[in-house]
């Protein structure tokens, strides 16, 4: 006697009730890269449909997310000078704590997530102070400035801090900083297993932000690991993380399920920046459903674990789910 799994298939009401994973619009955090000026909004020739915006237009940009009910973004930062140890992502008037404080002003209602990270802010775009001897990014020289960066967020009025640089240490560092600074009930959300990968190409088109030497294989991790994927998250969930991330996603579904059967924090995917540019040229050829193969990716991405989606196609899935 065989089992008829068919027989729940041939309805879709019935389809439906047995459908085990579901995507909704509450799981998307939404990236916006914002650069000073005004009345700039300007695509990115690697990521159609994204772009940078000055921060009138972001703060227009938020007023179509919410009619879309996305209503959490996280914010990336394009800053008018850099210099060695990226001062613009430690002063109060940068690029980001200006973008928090504004956007706040505008629309209380929105969640406004801060990536923290170095890449974009430095003029040798790496993700930290540069250690000259060992041509790497120095681990604790960069924790201090880290937790510098941490209080202007959070002064700014950021709602969840999102450390990206894969720093040793950096969560128990934020989480001790913004304890001491009164921020006990800010929480962390920790770019905590994060690989070094070529996906990332597109992202550094739009944040401007490819190291002018080297690589991030001395901090980032090798995509080739995966007890080492688990051990990074764990330790950061040790220190103190409110939620885990994997990065990026679709490569690594398989560590995203590692990571959710060890640890019952909330766990993110980031589904990145090349993720998304290969669907876009495949769908403006034809070659695929867009839209069909998008909300596959997405289903396999909670499927595999993930609770939050960190995505750039948080839009057209609104726009599809609503
Ligand atoms: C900064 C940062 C990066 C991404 C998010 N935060 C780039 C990097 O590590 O080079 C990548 C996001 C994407 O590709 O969409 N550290
Ligand atoms: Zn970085």
């Amino acid at each position: 006697m065989f089992q008829r799994f068919r027989r729940t298939r041939l309805n879709p009401h019935l389809r439906s009730l047995v459908r085990e994973t579901l995507v909704s619009v509450d799981d998307f955090i939404y990236p916006l890269f914002v650069r000073p000026g005004e009345g700039i909004k300007t695509e990115v020739s690697s990521m159609p449909g994204v772009y940078q915006m000055s921060l009138d237009e972001v703060i227009k940009e938020c007023e179509i997310l919410k009619a879309m009910g996305l209503y959490k973004v996280i914010l990336f930062g394009i800053p008018e000078t850099k210099d060695s140890v990226g001062s613009d992502a430690v002063c109060d008037h940068g690029i980001i704590a200006t973008a928090v404080r504004e956007i706040k002003r505008a629309h209380p209602d929105m969640f406004v997530v801060t990536d923290l990270c170095f890449c974009e802010y430095t003029d040798h775009g790496h993700c930290g102070i540069i250690d000259h001897v060992h041509q790497t990014v120095d681990n604790d020289a960069t924790l201090k400035i880290s937790a510098q960066q941490a209080i202007v967020h959070a002064k700014a009025g950021a709602d969840l801090i999102a450390p990206s640089g894969m720093m040793d240490g950096i969560i128990e560092t934020l989480r001790d900083a913004l304890d001491g600074g009164g921020y006990e009930s800010l929480p962390i959300m920790s770019y905590s297993t994060k690989f070094a990968s070529g996906y990332y190409g597109p992202f550094r088109d739009v944040a401007e932000s490819e190291p002018s030497f080297g690589d991030r294989a001395s901090y980032q991790m090798d995509p080739a690991n995966r007890r080492e994927a688990i051990n990074e998250s764990i330790a950061d969930e040790a220190q103190g993380a409110d939620i885990l991330m994997v990065k990026p996603a679709l490569a690594f579904l398989d560590i995203i399920r590692d990571i959710r059967e060890v640890t019952n924090l909330p766990l993110a995917a980031y589904n990145v920046s090349g993720e998304y540019a290969l669907l876009k040229l495949a769908g403006k050829q034809g070659l695929i459903d867009y839209d069909r193969v998008m909300m596959e990716t997405m289903v396999g991405f909670k499927r595999a674990g993930a609770d939050i989606l960190i995505s750039y196609h948080a839009k057209e899935v609104a726009k599809i789910l609503n």
